[in-house]
């Protein structure tokens, strides 16, 4: 099917030659077409222009765009979304002054969650990510990253992922799945945290791969959690599958997870929201992508991302959501996006640059999405008759989404 868009008011994102992500200054750059139109076939953007120079077509659906802005879709590179319940209880817990650590030593957090996941059905959980699903993608999300991680048996962490290729098999939206396995140490393995690593690197790893499960390997880096040495064991024994790495650091301490991440090429290294000279440094000249997940912070009232600081320094940023049950029940990228523009300091401009290109280079696929390209995915946003793009972020409580096409399906 030919869908054809008019009267854009800007058309954003336009990048003939795209790069693969931009950093530091060029993030600035938003590059785009007032009065446009933009033309899609079947799955692909075919071509784009101002409507000055509309040639004639035919045979197409026509979408009046007066007033509106079409942008590229979210890249959201970071989520949990395959779980089962939620952690109601826990944001309850923690009005009343417990922290998330606090919550997660008395038997809480991720291993609560996994107890809950192995108990659900394949078919339930599957239903009640779907729903999360349909949820971000009417918010404007077309290709999204799915960990496993609540599981933390082989059956649970497989259950997960092949969740997550049913969504991808069954959505028009891109999905990329990672394994993380080492999200927490299972209540079983407390005293014996090898054993659970050796359970990881001997039995899960290699089912993963054999059923071809996952594209990444994550681990959760962090005091409490899974140690640098730990870390690097699971990294190297996930190389071995062509696992790439995408790891969780620096969410509470910096013990020099971002090092370890770009010494193993990670793609990206997520959350840093405690960041030190030495990781800054770690992270330049490295091709590894910071990730931002500003609305982790909001719901746990943790420090922001310096993103500022990140990008000053010429580095790139991408933002993502990290909707998962226990620290961020949301998957708005535009809350993301708002977010990061009112507490990180980031121009509307990085923003959106960080939630559609980088965002896209963090999960692999900056060649197909993250700009407007002839040939890329036709997935984009057509807001509401707006202002202007900068109105997005500042009016941050509305939704300004007229409809969203993902990979040339209207949703
Ligand atoms: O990215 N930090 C580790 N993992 C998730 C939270 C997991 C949970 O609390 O269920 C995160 O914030
Ligand atoms: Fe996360």
């Amino acid at each position: 099917m030919k869908l054809l868009l008019t009267n854009i008011k800007t058309l954003l994102q336009t990048r003939e030659n795209p790069p693969k992500k931009v950093c530091g200054e060029e993030m600035s750059q938003l590059p785009s077409i007032n009065n446009a139109w933009l033309l899609i076939e079947d799955e692909k953007i075919i071509d784009y222009g101002e409507m000055k120079s509309l040639p004639e077509i035919e045979g197409f659906k026509p979408i009046d765009c007066t007033g509106k802005i079409v942008m590229p879709a979210w890249c959201d590179s970071h989520t949990h979304i395959v779980y089962a319940g939620n952690r109601e209880q826990e944001f309850v817990d923690r009005i009343k002054g417990l922290s998330y650590q606090q919550i997660a030593e008395k038997g809480g957090g991720i291993v609560n969650s996994a107890k809950k996941l192995q108990q659900t059905s394949e078919k339930e959980l599957y239903k009640q990510s779907a729903k999360r699903l349909e949820e971000v993608m009417k918010l404007g999300t077309a290709a999204i990253e799915i960990k496993s991680g609540y599981g933390l048996t082989t059956d649970a962490e497989a259950k997960m992922l092949r969740v997550a290729k049913k969504l991808e098999k069954n959505y028009p939206v891109t999905v990329k799945t990672t394994f993380l396995g080492a999200h927490a140490v299972p209540t079983e393995y407390k005293e014996n945290k090898e054993k659970y690593i050796d359970l990881i690197c001997e039995e899960m790893l290699p089912h993963i791969a054999k059923e071809n499960l996952a594209e990444y390997v994550d681990v959760f880096c962090e005091d409490g959690y899974f140690s640098v040495a730990e870390t690097e064991r699971i990294l190297n024994e996930a190389k071995k599958y062509d696992l790439i790495p995408k790891i969780h650091v620096n969410q509470f301490n910096a013990i020099g997870g971002i090092a370890l991440g770009v010494k193993h090429n990670a793609l990206s290294v997520d959350h840093l929201e405690v960041l030190t000279d030495d990781d800054l440094q770690a992270l330049k000249n490295s091709e590894t992508m910071p990730v931002a997940l500003p609305s982790c912070s909001y719901f746990l009232s943790i420090p922001y991302t310096p993103g500022r600081q990140l990008i000053d320094a010429g580095l790139p940023l991408a933002l993502a959501t990290d909707y998962n049950p226990g620290s961020t029940p949301s998957g708005n990228m535009n809350f993301v996006v708002a977010t990061a523009c009112i507490k990180m300091r980031l121009t509307p401009e990085e923003a959106i640059n960080a939630a559609t290109i980088n965002g896209a280079y963090a999960m692999g696929i900056s060649d197909t999405h993250g700009t407007i390209t002839k040939g890329k995915s036709a997935s984009v946003i057509v807001t509401k008759a707006v202002p202007s793009y900068g109105y997005l972020p500042y009016s941050f409580g509305s939704n300004l989404i007229d409809s969203v096409i993902i990979n040339g399906k209207i949703i």
